[in-house]
């Protein structure tokens, strides 16, 4: 856990960046700090490791003030990446990455298998890597490496200044994936600073929303988007945050189980008139006998063929019509708006149909939060 507590931090020249912060990063979370540039994020981390002093109150690592570790504990505990990546151009990867085990006098055959495995780690074959210089690798690769030195000494706290601010958006959309997968396994206690808001919505467990030196609003991704505090949140999250907000929520959350307007391929087209009615939706689900989806009938094809559901049936491959459990609500809005559906089928792997989601259940979210909106007005 770290602490700040009634944080401030006056420079030299008077000006005051930091103006009492106080807030907790819980361990094993990415608590990230977004604000406007000069908002105080970079001068707020690099006081918990101390290239900054505290000029008034503290900050609690471990419980413990922050101030009463010697220097080199506080290295080996807090990995850090720095803005604008930071490599030393004139060190190999592999020089790059042992800077703080070297620091901290370990062997170098412990070095080295450490370095290969970070490498690997982030993605990076050791064998063609670890010889090269920063200048022979693509921004993206440089990032990698940045990563991969921060976590050097498998320190439980990783410092994290936007890590991927020089990337690419398709090339940081992959490492975000990247660091999140690894972050499933190593689950350290990060702090992760931003521009980006659809980075932070992606990579936080908690944002932390800094203006002027003063922390905005502390809560999860989630509470932010449904309960902007103020006009300045709401202002800084944008004005698609209901769609940002279904980008959060899975489609397990917001299916019917229960609810399934769903005929076999042999029944009778009365049968799929009947399951149409009683739902009251315009087409239902056609399974064959094993629960598969196969594609769906509305009372058009009905119409059409009415003596044979086959016939009625439009086939469609599950692939096509169908959404996973573990999509996003934004991902089944796109499905849906796609293919002109107000209820899409949610499938499991083999394509049996196992719930269904409507368009209501997704509007009736966004409606929510602006009828919240519309109370909570300033
Ligand atoms: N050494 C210093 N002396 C005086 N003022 C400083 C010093 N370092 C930073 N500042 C000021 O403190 C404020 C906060 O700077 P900081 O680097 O923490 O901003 P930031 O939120 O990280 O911004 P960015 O998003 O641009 O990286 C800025 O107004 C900056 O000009
Ligand atoms: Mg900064």
């Amino acid at each position: 856990m770290i602490e700040f507590q009634n944080v401030v931090k006056r420079f030299p020249d008077g000006f005051t960046a930091v103006k009492g912060l106080n807030l907790t990063v819980h361990d094993g979370e990415i608590t990230v700090f977004i604000g406007p540039s000069g908002c105080g994020k970079t001068t707020s981390m690099r006081m918990v490791n101390r290239l900054l002093s505290i000029t008034e109150g503290k900050i609690l690592v471990e419980g413990r003030d922050n101030r009463d570790f010697p220097a080199e504990e506080l290295r080996r505990k807090i990995g850090y990446a720095i803005q604008q990546i930071g490599l030393f151009p004139h060190f190999t990867v592999l020089d790059n990455i042992a800077v703080v085990p070297r620091m901290l006098g370990w062997e170098e055959s412990r070095i080295r298998k450490r370095v290969d495995e970070l490498l690997d780690l982030v993605g990076l074959d050791p064998d063609i890597n670890r010889d090269k210089y920063p200048r022979q690798l693509s921004g993206g690769q440089q990032q990698r490496v940045g990563v991969a030195r921060a976590l050097g000494a498998d320190p439980p706290i990783m410092l994290m200044d936007e890590p991927f601010g020089a990337i690419d958006p398709i090339t940081r959309e992959v490492l975000q994936e990247e660091f999140l997968a690894i972050q499933q396994e190593i689950g350290k206690t990060i702090i992760f600073v931003t521009h980006d808001i659809d980075e932070a919505i992606k990579m936080g467990d908690r944002i932390a929303i800094l203006r002027d030196g003063a922390l905005e609003q502390y809560d999860t991704p989630d509470n932010i988007l449904a309960h902007p505090k103020d006009r300045f949140v709401r202002d800084f999250v944008g004005s698609d945050r209901s769609l940002k907000r279904l980008g959060l929520v899975r489609v397990s959350e917001l299916m019917d189980p229960e609810s399934k307007p769903l005929v076999r391929m042999r029944d009778s087209t009365d049968k799929a008139r009947q399951v149409i009615e009683e739902h009251k939706v315009r087409s239902a689900f056609v399974v064959d006998d094993e629960g598969v989806l196969k594609g769906w009938v509305d009372l058009d094809g009905i119409r059409h063929a009415p003596n044979s559901l086959i016939d009625a049936m439009m086939e469609a491959d599950f692939h096509e019509i169908g959404v996973r459990k573990g999509n996003t609500a934004r991902e089944a809005l796109s499905a849906m708006v796609a293919r002109g559906f107000r209820i899409t089928p949610v499938v499991d792997k083999n394509g049996r149909l196992v719930g269904s989601i409507t368009l209501k259940a997704l509007q009736d979210l966004a409606e929510q939060e602006w009828s919240e909106e519309e109370a909570t007005a300033s």
